[in-house]
């Protein structure tokens, strides 16, 4: 089976420009929306995994650029998407019917500076119904395909979403080592899916290879790790089955860094500076994990290099500690902690303005509950695993650190763990974004009206 023709490209590959531009926007007018959507599809702006790069190639040399796009749970109300629809996912997707404001306190430990009243105008609960996505590396192309779309909408959307989009640069020109306002290496992990990606000799061949991950992980309608797949209900009808198959459910999420804040820490800590930094991580800066004995051999540079590694030889956290992020993030392998697995995909990419740094993370999965939010709420906003655990503190960089903030243990071979104090949020959200990112085929359907008209 391939999935390639089906799924767009953001949720598949993503796209490796320098810049994206990132548009919330409330539709007006839904029948000049679906139009909107008509003409995005005919014009060939929205990639599908299949020949992404060629097709990518062609609209550069037509001065454009690829697009992405995806709707709130009010969206496809807004587009009217019939009421089997939207019973059918309100029933098998709560947080995206109900939005991520109203999760924010109790799914996604945003409270205090971080709270869902605080958050930014376009992340206003039921506001926004589309996410549309442009992905170039020079802001003059993004400019210009930004006024091209504004024009084929006219009256769809209100104006004021096509006023404040979000908009995203990668930090230096170097796309083989991107790296966020931290300073660490990011963009190094993301999960292969079986009928999608193939995995290279060179990757088969590394110690730990990556493995191929069950569709229905970040797929609608396919079987995930557990064997289990809640869209292809045989009673639904076939248009609806269609319809939510191949699609992903994605979290948009501004993340504001304050790297003043986060520095200050690192250097008033009992270790040196580049080890706390490694431990809060979980990666030294160079990307290579912090193992618990001296690595042999030349040491990786590139991507899959980097990822050659599972916490099998690591149960007692001596080289990268439970609380660190990317091991609370991604168990991995684990002698200690036999989890399921939660993946997710990752396209983020960092904001810088006058004022303020930040991430603007987003998040592909298959089920918000328990893949987005659960990271949140429950792996990176309590204690961490491992035993036995003295640790506090909340994930390092993305904890919503209250109080005291707790304490992060480093364990230590002989003598006491080494602990870390004094967190305070380096990370304030500043807003979160449920969306649904249909298949190509469900794009042309909604196009379409679905029986509406
Ligand atoms: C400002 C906020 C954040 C920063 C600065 C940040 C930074 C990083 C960095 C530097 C890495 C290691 C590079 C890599 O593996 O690609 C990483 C990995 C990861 N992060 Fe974050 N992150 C942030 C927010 C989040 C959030 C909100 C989530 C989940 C809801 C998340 C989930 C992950 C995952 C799943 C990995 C991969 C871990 C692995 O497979 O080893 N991150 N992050």
């Amino acid at each position: 089976m391939t999935l390639r023709p089906h799924i767009q490209n953001l949720v598949a590959n993503g796209f490796d420009t320098d810049r994206s531009r990132y548009f919330l926007l409330h539709v007006a007018q839904p029948a000049a929306a679906r139009l909107f959507l008509r003409t995005l599809l005919a014009q060939g702006w929205v990639l599908h995994a299949h020949e992404a790069r060629q097709q990518a190639k062609a609209l550069h040399e037509q001065h454009r650029c690829p697009a992405g796009i995806g709707f709130t749970y009010a969206g496809l109300q807004a587009l009217a998407l019939p009421t089997r629809f939207l019973r059918l996912v309100a029933e098998q997707a709560p947080a995206f019917a109900e939005g991520a404001p109203l999760r924010a306190a109790h799914r996604l430990a945003d409270t205090g500076p971080s709270a869902a009243a605080l958050w930014e105008e376009p992340f206003r609960h039921r506001h926004a119904h589309v996410f549309l996505t442009l992905h170039a590396d020079d802001p003059a192309t993004l400019d210009r395909c930004s006024q091209t779309l504004q024009t084929i909408a006219g009256e769809a959307f209100a104006p004021a979403g096509w006023a404040t989009p979000l908009d995203g640069a990668h930090l230096g020109s170097n796309k083989k080592q991107r790296r966020e306002h931290f300073g660490h290496l990011d963009g190094l992990t993301n999960p292969l899916i079986d009928g999608l990606h193939t995995l290279r000799e060179t990757q088969a061949a590394l110690a730990v290879p990556p493995t191929l991950q069950a569709p229905g992980e970040f797929l609608l309608g396919h079987r995930n790790a557990d064997g289990y797949n809640p869209w292809l209900n045989a009673a639904e009808p076939a248009t609806v089955r269609q319809f939510f198959t191949n699609g992903s459910f994605s979290a948009l999420r501004k993340m504001a860094q304050d790297v003043e804040r986060f520095n200050h820490f690192v250097h008033s800590q009992p270790l040196p500076a580049a080890t706390v930094r490694a431990k809060l991580l979980g990666r030294w800066d160079d990307g290579q994990v912090v193992s618990p004995v001296p690595v042999a051999g030349p040491k990786p540079t590139t991507r899959a290099g980097l990822n050659s590694f599972d916490f099998k030889n690591d149960p007692q956290g001596l080289g990268c500690p439970y609380g660190a992020h990317i091991r609370r993030m991604n168990p991995r392998e684990d002698a200690v902690v036999p989890v399921r697995k939660r993946p997710l995909i990752r396209r983020g990419i960092p904001y810088t303005t006058d004022s303020e740094r930040g991430l603007l993370g987003l998040f592909f999965c298959a089920s918000l509950e328990d893949q987005f939010e659960h990271l949140l709420a429950e792996w990176g906003n309590k204690n961490p695993f491992g035993v036995p655990n003295a640790s506090t503190a909340k994930d390092p960089m993305v904890g919503n650190h209250e109080a005291d903030g707790g304490v992060f243990c480093i364990p230590n071979a002989t003598g006491p763990d080494t602990q870390l104090s004094g967190f305070t949020p380096f990370v304030t959200t500043k807003g979160t974004l449920y969306s649904f990112f249909p298949s190509l085929d469900a794009l042309h359907m909604l196009a379409d009206g679905l029986g509406t008209e």
